[in-house]
């Protein structure tokens, strides 16, 4: 027989979650953890065991050689790619152990920017920064436009962008967009994959200065998938290696300089790696500082 208060119960649930998260997210505090994660597509395993944690406010960028499973992992933390093993825990809320409304309740507060197809074609920049309002809310058209309009600027873009369509903007425009649309719920966390990537070293350089502003006056989380040396010495505070499906290292850009593994060791510190290192070390010798970066 159905239980006539069930959904009175729901609600009273999806309260408590809520009032729940948002203490977490005001504290600092563990925002993510995953513990030994397993992915397999096609039968065959992605992500083997793979276990870090992301702290309120930090800004971690993730590498790994291309296929390694940056993009699937990030994938498995929004639900997006079923798991085999292990638990994902999101403002700490263990995500196997919540029923679906509760689940979205967390994911609205997860904001995200995918590698590839950045926004909907069909839409225009302010209608794409409002999918996730029309998913997760219900507001006013007025509201929903006043706030789309709030997040265009503060993204560095020109009011005038908002009513283009994706054809009509850079490249640089578009990432910039994109980022709007993750930042459209004011999230707790942000996921990035992969953010700079075709773009120009100045144009790159630039959305890397924008990140860091918002990460620091917003109080975000970020993780942040990235090739780009450049954009792991300017702007991240931790970086995670992925590699044979497992994390190879965790720690500040320095540990993954002492690394010695073979992948970590050619990826910083071969040719490209070293040239980022002596521009980084002309920079810091130019501000006065140690070569340290943040
Ligand atoms: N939907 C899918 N179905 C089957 N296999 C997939 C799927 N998505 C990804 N893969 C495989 O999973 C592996 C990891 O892919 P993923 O896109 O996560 O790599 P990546 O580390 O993000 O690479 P890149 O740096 O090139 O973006 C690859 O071998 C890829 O072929
Ligand atoms: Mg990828």
């Amino acid at each position: 027989m159905l239980n006539p208060l069930a959904p009175l119960k729901r609600a009273e649930r999806v309260r408590q979650l809520t009032e729940k998260l948002e203490n977490v997210a005001a504290s600092d505090t563990t925002l993510l953890d995953v513990q030994h994660l397993a992915v397999a597509l096609n039968e065959r395993e992605i992500l083997k065991d793979v276990s870090f944690e992301l702290n309120r406010g930090e800004l971690v960028g993730v590498v790994g050689a291309s296929g390694t499973g940056k993009s699937v992992l990030t994938r498995a933390i929004l639900g997006l790619v079923p798991k085999t093993r292990g638990r994902i825990i999101i403002l700490q809320a263990d995500m196997d152990q919540l029923d679906y409304a509760e689940q979205r309740v967390v994911e609205q507060r997860l904001g995200v920017m995918f590698q590839h197809g950045a926004l909907f074609s069909s839409l225009t920049v302010k209608q794409n920064v409002q999918v996730p309002m029309r998913e997760y809310l219900d507001l006013s058209p007025k509201l929903m436009d006043e706030l789309a309009i709030l997040k265009i600027q503060m993204v560095g873009l020109p009011a005038d962008a908002a009513e283009k369509f994706p054809s009509e903007l850079s490249g640089g425009m578009i990432k910039r967009a994109a980022l709007a649309r993750a930042l459209a719920l004011d999230p707790d966390i942000v996921f990035l994959d992969e953010p700079t990537s075709g773009l120009d070293p100045i144009g790159a350089g630039e959305f890397d200065e924008l990140m860091v502003t918002l990460q620091e006056s917003l109080g975000l989380t970020v993780f942040m998938v990235t090739h780009d040396l450049d954009s792991l010495y300017t702007t991240c505070d931790r970086v995670i290696a992925l590699g044979e499906g497992r994390v190879i290292a965790d720690g500040p850009i320095s540990a993954m300089l002492a690394s010695e593994h073979p992948w970590l060791k050619s990826y910083f510190h071969g040719k490209r790696g070293r040239s980022v290192t002596q521009s980084q070390r002309k920079l810091a010798i130019v501000r006065g500082g140690d070569g340290n970066t943040r």
